[in-house]
């Protein structure tokens, strides 16, 4: 009996070393498993990471594209329009040419014209002097044209043609300035003869146009040397910085108007120039709107304008800011107050080597 009992408790012990084995071997699979699991969880959170990675990068490529692509875009529209603007130069230069002959020989000869009246009338007057009382036809037909307005019609007839010729052949200079074509690119030129044939050809808009008044314009001009640069281009950015202040100023204008505003307002341009530290500074200020600074932020842009569809390309100032800065290695510059005004400062070196 005893050793019936003692056997079973052997078998027992050996069904428990070997269960106790079985837990073994399975407690190790599950090990195995779990880091098994555990590395392969691992190496799909390390792909996630990578995929999430290359996304990133991939995004900043696009982005990149992106900005090359608008860049590319704006540079070829500065090249179409400085290309029109040379385009436009050249054509404007030669009809300014074609005109300036004609004009000259109309004016070179109007005062010999007026002076020929003039011996012809003191002549007319010696007759009328001799002969008070002239026979009933010549009276007659004195009488039909009315010799007394005739005289005096036919010089201040003279007057208004000289005057017309010589504004004429005023235009037709500014515009040879300005287009500066006749000339070699780069060169000293008198920035003063630039900022003025630009004034002579706005003067359209500066002029009084009811119900616009006129904008005054001040003048300060100071002591400056001849400056080396491209006259044409710089005389572009000159008429797109004037053509924006009067902009402004008329906008001002219409919003005086709706608000039935009577202050005493003056519409202004100043221009100055100054050399201070071998550059010269020309200032351009307005008392038009002004700008809110996050317009201002945005003004050298290409494409950037407030104004309305087909009134503004938004492409001037950043064509301005190119040929001062790039061209001219100088520097634009703008600070605005709303409501109040808008200055542009355009400083170039009076001397420098210029790049192509
Ligand atoms: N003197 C100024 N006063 C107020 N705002 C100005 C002035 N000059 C420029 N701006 C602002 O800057 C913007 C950009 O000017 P920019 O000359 O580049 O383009 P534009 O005048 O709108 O169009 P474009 O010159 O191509 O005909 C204008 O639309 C205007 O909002
Ligand atoms: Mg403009």
């Amino acid at each position: 009996m005893q050793s019936d009992y003692e056997q079973k408790i052997k078998e027992l012990e050996k069904v428990n070393r070997i269960l106790t084995k079985k837990l073994e071997r399975s407690e190790i699979l599950r090990v195995a498993l779990e880091e098994n699991n555990e590395r392969k969880e691992a190496i799909f959170l390390q792909v996630i990471h990578e995929l999430r990675e290359s996304q990133k990068i991939l995004q900043g490529q696009s982005q990149d594209l992106e900005q090359a692509l608008k860049k590319l875009q704006a540079m070829q529209s500065k090249l179409v329009e400085s290309e029109k603007m040379s385009a436009l130069g050249i054509l404007v230069a030669g009809i300014a040419h074609e005109i300036n002959n004609p004009v000259n020989f109309i004016y070179g000869n109007i005062s010999y014209a007026a002076r020929y009246a003039h011996d012809i009338l003191d002549i007319l007057q010696c007759y009328q002097n001799l002969y008070p009382n002239p026979e009933p036809s010549i009276a007659a037909k004195i009488k039909a044209i009315d010799l007394d307005f005739v005289k005096k019609d036919f010089i201040e007839l003279l007057d208004s043609m000289e005057y017309g010729t010589q504004r004429i052949s005023e235009i037709v200079r500014s515009l040879r300035i300005f287009a500066h074509l006749d000339e070699a690119e780069i060169k000293k030129v008198d920035i003063h003869e630039g900022i003025d044939s630009t004034l002579m050809l706005l003067r359209n808009r500066l002029e009084s146009c009811p119900p616009l008044p006129a904008i005054q314009v001040i003048k300060e001009y100071s002591n400056i040397p001849f400056v080396e640069c491209y006259a044409g281009k710089l005389n572009q950015v000159l008429i797109n910085i004037i053509i924006n202040a009067i902009d402004a100023i008329e906008q001002k204008l219409e919003i005086i108007a709706k608000e039935a505003d009577n202050s005493n307002f003056i519409p202004t341009i100043k221009i100055s120039t100054e050399l201070l530290d071998d550059e010269i500074i020309i200032r351009i200020i307005d008392n038009g709107t002004g700008m809110k600074p996050e317009i201002t932020q945005q003004i050298f842009n290409p494409f950037f304008t407030t104004k309305p569809v087909g009134k503004g390309k938004g492409l001037g100032l950043s064509i301005s800011y190119q040929i001062i800065v790039e061209s001219h290695q100088g520097q634009l510059e703008c600070n605005s107050i709303p409501g109040v005004g808008t200055e542009f400062v355009i400083m170039i070196p009076r001397q420098r080597v210029f790049e192509e």
